[in-house]
Parts: C-alpha cells; sequence; structure tokens
C-alpha cells in the first residue's frame, strides 16, 4: 500500500502542483445541514447560491489538480429550506456546465434507510447523486472493469443507479459515505498506474469471449440450435465479425457487411439460415479483456486519487484496498485523526469498529 497523505487544508486552496492527481472522489458539507466546528469550513453559507459558488471555488481548484485525463465524482444531495427543497444538485450542475465542465452522469445513490424524518405531509428522501464532471471531452473511463464487479453477467451497461445502504458507525457527525460509493467511482474513473514519462494511463482491448448470457432463455435456445446444426467455432467468429448487421431485417437494410472477407461472409450466411433471429444472440456475448495499450516506457506509479473534504477518510480506504496512492484534504484536525487510525490500522478500516 502507498502511504496516504492527510493535509490540514481548505478544498478551495490545495497545496498540489498542477495537473497531479487522477480523480477526485468526494462529499461536500451539505448545505446548512452540519457544522463542522472548523474555521473557513464550506456549507454555512446564508444562500444556495452562494453556496453554490462555493463549491465553483472548489471545481475550478480540483480543475487545475487534475491530469488531463482527470474528472471529478462528486455526492451532494439536497436540503429543504422554508418547506422548499433548495435545488442544490441542479445549481451546481448549470454552474459547473456554465464554466465548461461537461456532466457526464448524474448518478442516482439510492438507499432504503437513513435518518429518522418527522415529516407528515412528504415523502422521506431516500436518494442522493453523484455528478461525474469532467473537464474534457477524453477522460480516463473503465466501463469494463466496473461493469465485471457491478454489473450483469452478460456484460450489459449497469446503468446509472447505485443501491448501497449506508454503513452503520461511530462517526455519524463526520457523515462519512460508504467504502462502496467510493470504489465504484475509483474503478471508474482513476487508472491503475499512469506512465511518468508520458501520462499515458493503460486502457483495456476488449475482444467478444464467445460465451453467451446463459441466463437468457433465447441463449440457450441459439446455442441448441448451433449445436444441432454443428455450427463451428469459425461459424461463430464470422458472426461476431459480421455483427447485428447481418441479422433479420438489417440485412434488407443495412450494408454493413462488406469489409469481411468473402469466405466470412459465406460462414456467417450459413449460420444466419441456421439459426434465423437466433443468429443476432451471438453478436453481442459478453467482451473479456484480452491485452492493455501500452506507451512503450517503463516507469509508472499508481493511480492518485484525492478527496479534497476527506473527512474520515473512506475514500482512502478504496483507494488502498486498490493499490492506489490517496491524498485527503480537509480543514478538521479531529477528522484526520480519525482518518489516520483507520487508513494505518488493519482491521480498523470498517467505521463500526
Ligand atoms: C461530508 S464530510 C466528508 C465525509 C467523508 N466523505 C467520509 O466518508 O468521511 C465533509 C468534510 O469536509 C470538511 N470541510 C468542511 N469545509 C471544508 C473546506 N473548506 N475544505 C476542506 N474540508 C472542509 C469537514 O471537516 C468534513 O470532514
Amino acid at each position: 500500500m502507498t502511504t496516504p497523505s492527510l493535509l490540514l487544508a481548505d478544498a478551495r486552496a490545495l497545496p498540489l502542483p498542477d495537473a497531479s492527481v487522477d480523480l477526485v472522489v468526494t462529499s461536500p458539507p451539505y448545505w446548512r445541514k452540519r457544522d463542522y466546528g472548523v474555521t473557513g469550513q464550506l456549507g454555512q453559507e446564508t444562500t444556495p447560491a452562494a453556496y453554490t459558488a462555493a463549491l465553483m471555488d472548489c471545481l475550478t481548484e480540483w480543475w487545475r489538480v487534475l491530469t488531463p485525463t482527470g474528472s471529478v465524482f462528486l455526492n451532494v444531495g439536497d436540503g429543504y429550506h422554508r418547506r422548499a427543497l433548495a435545488g442544490i444538485p441542479g445549481r451546481i450542475e448549470t454552474a459547473a456546465a456554465d464554466a465548461g465542465w461537461l456532466l457526464r452522469n448524474r448518478i442516482i445513490w439510492t438507499k432504503t434507510r437513513g435518518n429518522p424524518d418527522p415529516a407528515r405531509d412528504r415523502l422521506t428522501p431516500r436518494h442522493e447523486y453523484v455528478l461525474h464532471l469532467t473537464p474534457s471531452r477524453r477522460y480516463h473511463y473503465d466501463l469494463a472493469g466496473y461493469t465485471q464487479q457491478y454489473g450483469p453477467t452478460s456484460g450489459a451497461n449497469p446503468g446509472d443507479v447505485w443501491a448501497i445502504n449506508p454503513e452503520r458507525g461511530l462517526h455519524t457527525h463526520l457523515a462519512p459515505y460508504p467504502v462502496e460509493l467510493a470504489r465504484r467511482a475509483i474503478l471508474l474513473g482513476c487508472p491503475r498506474t499512469v506512465c511518468t514519462t508520458c501520462g499515458h494511463t493503460p486502457e483495456r482491448i476488449l475482444a467478444p469471449s464467445g460465451d453467451l448470457d446463459t441466463t437468457r432463455p433465447q441463449a440457450r435456445r441459439a446455442m441448441q440450435l448451433a449445436k444441432e446444426a454443428g455450427l463451428t467455432e469459425a461459424h461463430l467468429a464470422a458472426i461476431r465479425a459480421t455483427g447485428i448487421s447481418d441479422a433479420g431485417k438489417a440485412l434488407l437494410t443495412q450494408t454493413g457487411t462488406g469489409r469481411n472477407s468473402a469466405e466470412v461472409q459465406a460462414l456467417a450466411a450459413e449460420a444466419k439460415a441456421v439459426l434465423g433471429g437466433y443468429f443476432r444472440e451471438f453478436t453481442f456475448g459478453p467482451k473479456v479483456t484480452v491485452s492493455w495499450t501500452d506507451c512503450g516506457h517503463d516507469a509508472r506509479r499508481p493511480g492518485r486519487v484525492l478527496d479534497p473534504f476527506s473527512g474520515t477518510g473512506t475514500t482512502g480506504i478504496a483507494a488502498a484496498e486498490l493499490d492506489l496512492t490517496y491524498i485527503g484534504a480537509d480543514l478538521s484536525a479531529e477528522a484526520h485523526a480519525i482518518a489516520t487510525t483507520r487508513l494505518t490500522t488493519p482491521g480498523q478500516t470498517a467505521l463500526a469498529a
């Protein structure tokens, strides 16, 4: 494990060089929710507009410290003010877009339990947001690696709803989020390693595995038909090469087949004659990692994750589990003391000690 750095610093003025972290995963104090008792704290602004402006100062600073392929996962919730929702996440989204950020996802974090709520004339909020913001169109993103852990066996995109219940713990006054929330963001957005010569982050090279998702009855029927007709691995490879445009109605309307050799097209046609509509089952089997892109240099460092509102260091726990470097900033020495214990004492990583 690389040694985590805990900085006593304001999230808006970090003692870090430009372009030095690969990912920001964080949860700021919510607007007028908790008093953390530290000078300079965010969250006590008198209006939603002032709170949004303070968060924008943070985002400007994080843009500075992010590498060109870096991004931000920002966990924010809303709150009630004078009996109405303040609309905080929407305000942040709009201000960030105006400042040039790309909002790539508005992930909904749902939970089936939470703090007791005395309200009798509305429903208890059981969701928050995790906004994925990027400074650039090109950013590191490992959808396949994430899908292997949190997606369906078919390899289909797992979607933007995260159902994660809060962990019960001792430090609820510091409002920690679950380790799984940080782990998901890190799996998606932080490279495992970075080339120290050119900044290259290895990306997966994927190829169809040839395995079908046997939980689908259509897939099982397709496999049965292929077996009965004695289709070979070469037939199945031809189907994958020609793709969906050779199946069903698409065959009449699309012309995507011409790039394959005559032999591959002939094998695909044979398979189509046997399989009919089940042909398409063989075109979207889960993909596997066959290798990684490589820049040719040898010197590498682990990916670096920053949480500028580090609190009890939950992001650091997730980073350490994945052998990544953690940098946590917080204005509270008390928070850092808890984070230090969690990050350095074996068995203390769970909050419920
Ligand atoms: C919601 S908590 C973060 C909880 C964290 N995700 C965890 O799992 O423990 C917010 C933290 O932000 C810190 N904080 C408040 N204002 C800050 C500022 N301007 N700069 C840095 N940290 C700040 C608070 O001390 C508190 O620890």
